[in-house]
């Protein structure tokens, strides 16, 4: 079946992730400092306020990651607010591990976003990790690809697109460069935005 197809739902899956100017989401140690803003190196990129970030943030009715990039959260400290949040993970987790927010979903991913998150909500968000997103791309899940290049190599780390993913052409929506030197780039899946 075509991406979205037999399916009126108005739901969208975005997939958004931050990545370096090499293709890595995450180094072996697991440390984030990489992804701190170099502050104020780009004077002709735009920079945002914390009030459009919180309106924009508002707008995401729902995160999805998998249960690696949970773990990673909560140790970091959570980033999701009172946001609804889906776990996948095959594993059983104690009912106290879990937020009030957090929900674990073990099973078939089209059955997750068709059956379950498309009817409650609207703007779906996938933040990760690698994994998950492959297996999301790889089942044309994802209606929306948003990249956030940090300014930085790393050299080695978790590939976000490790696996063995097909060609597959994506529509280019928007560019943003950021007065801290990072670029977003946002781009639609060909199927969804010809249909
Ligand atoms: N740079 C960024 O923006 C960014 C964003 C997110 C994450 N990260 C980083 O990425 C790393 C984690 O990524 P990762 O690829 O190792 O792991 P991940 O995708 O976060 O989680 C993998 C786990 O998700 C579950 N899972 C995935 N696909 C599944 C499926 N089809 N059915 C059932 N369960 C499934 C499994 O959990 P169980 O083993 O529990 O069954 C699997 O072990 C962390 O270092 C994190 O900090 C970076």
């Amino acid at each position: 079946m075509a991406r979205n197809e037999g399916n009126a739902k108005k739901r969208s899956v975005t997939l958004h992730v931050v990545s370096s100017l090499d293709g890595f989401i995450a180094k072996k140690d697991n440390s984030v400092s990489w992804m701190d803003s170099p502050g104020s190196v780009y004077e002709a990129g735009v920079s945002i306020s914390e009030e459009e970030i919180a309106t924009f943030i508002k707008a995401i009715d729902c995160y999805v990651l998998g249960s690696r990039t949970y773990e990673h959260a909560l140790e970091l400290g959570w980033p999701y607010g009172d946001t609804p949040v889906v776990v996948v993970s095959g594993r059983e987790w104690p009912p106290a591990s879990s937020r009030k927010t957090v929900e674990f979903y073990s099973g078939d991913l089209k059955t997750l976003v068709d059956v379950k998150l498309a009817p409650r909500y609207r703007n779906i968000w996938l933040v990760g990790g690698a994994m998950l997103c492959q297996r999301f791309l790889e089942l044309g899940l994802v209606d929306e690809i948003r990249l956030t290049i940090a300014p930085v190599l790393l050299g080695e780390g978790l590939r976000l697109f490790g696996g063995l993913l097909k060609e597959e052409r994506w529509n280019l929506k928007n560019v943003v460069a950021y007065r801290n030197g990072f670029v977003e780039l946002s781009y639609s899946a060909f199927s969804t935005s010809t249909c």
